[in-house]
């Protein structure tokens, strides 16, 4: 099945400019693995303004910033002990926050009051990213809008960077910008870049960067623009274009093998 990295977990992460489709990107990628059966995915929802859980009909108990919350409390109180137990407290509160329904598991990063939190809560997703994601087969990460995730590290151990783009140039001058950091900063194996809402007349004069791996466009799709509008789940929505295009870039990063690009999956 997957031809590059058979024993290890595909971690891949969706980046880009806020607004140009990286939820949508990051469920479609989980509703089409999922529908292959079998593997274990983890999604993750590491953008604080939340989306994925929508689109994936989940309802997450509790968030990465719930734990923090919880850890800082047992830690005023005195009750967290030495340092080794409050990394096993954390340990076992991961696993209890992850919402779990057949073969897809999902965590949300929830939303820190204040930047300090917010770092701090970055600071436990990278961990539980290198921790956690040992016990699946993909992890898919919708990240949050911008370039900081990605500049602070906490994506340091994604190893499949898709980054999203629509055909404006603030879009992929973003795109570009994150691939800059992201050479430094992730450990990525492959990178490609997605250009996304694109229309039909539009294909013929579409401004791909030399610099990123193209993956491939997205056209505009009227359902999925209708399910965000009534918060139905992708795994309502029928097969349509914008799914198969997200197999094809499962392909192009040898993540699913060429032939389950073209039957539709059920
Ligand atoms: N191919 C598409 N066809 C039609 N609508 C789309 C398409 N891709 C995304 N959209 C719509 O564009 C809007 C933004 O998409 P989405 O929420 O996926 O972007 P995002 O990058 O995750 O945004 P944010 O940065 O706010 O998290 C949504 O209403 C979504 O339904
Ligand atoms: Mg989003």
């Amino acid at each position: 099945m997957r031809t590059e990295f058979p024993n290890h977990t595909i971690i891949l992460a969706v980046c880009g400019k806020g607004g140009v489709g990286k939820t949508t990107i990051a469920a479609s990628m989980v509703r089409e693995l999922v529908k292959l059966g079998e593997k274990k995915i983890l999604a993750i929802d590491a953008d604080p303004a939340v989306g994925l859980a929508t689109a994936l009909a989940v309802c997450p108990e509790k968030t990465v910033n719930d734990i923090r919350d919880e850890v800082i409390e047992l830690i005023k109180k005195g009750n967290a002990g030495e340092r080794k137990r409050v990394r096993e407290l954390i340990d076992y509160e991961m696993m209890g926050a992850l919402s779990e329904k057949g073969n897809l598991a999902f965590l949300a990063i929830g939303r820190p009051e204040t930047e300090g939190c917010y770092c701090q809560v970055n600071e436990l997703l990278k961990e539980i990213i290198s921790q956690i994601a040992s016990n699946f087969d993909y992890v898919i990460i919708d990240a949050e809008a911008g370039i900081e995730q990605v500049n602070r590290r906490v994506l340091e151990h994604v190893t499949h960077l898709v980054l999203v783009s629509d055909l404006s140039v603030k879009g992929i001058n973003v795109a570009k910008a994150i691939r800059e950091v992201a050479r430094e900063a992730v450990k990525f194996h492959r990178i490609g870049l997605v250009l996304n809402k694109v229309r039909q007349f539009e294909e013929n004069s579409l401004s791909i960067p030399r610099e990123i791996p193209y993956l491939g466009e997205i056209l505009e799709c009227d359902e999925i623009r209708d399910a965000d509008k009534t918060g139905k789940s992708f795994f309502e929505i029928a097969e349509n274009p914008v799914f198969k295009a997200v197999r094809e870039f499962l392909a192009r990063l040898n993540i699913i093998e060429y032939r389950l690009c073209e039957e539709r999956v059920k």
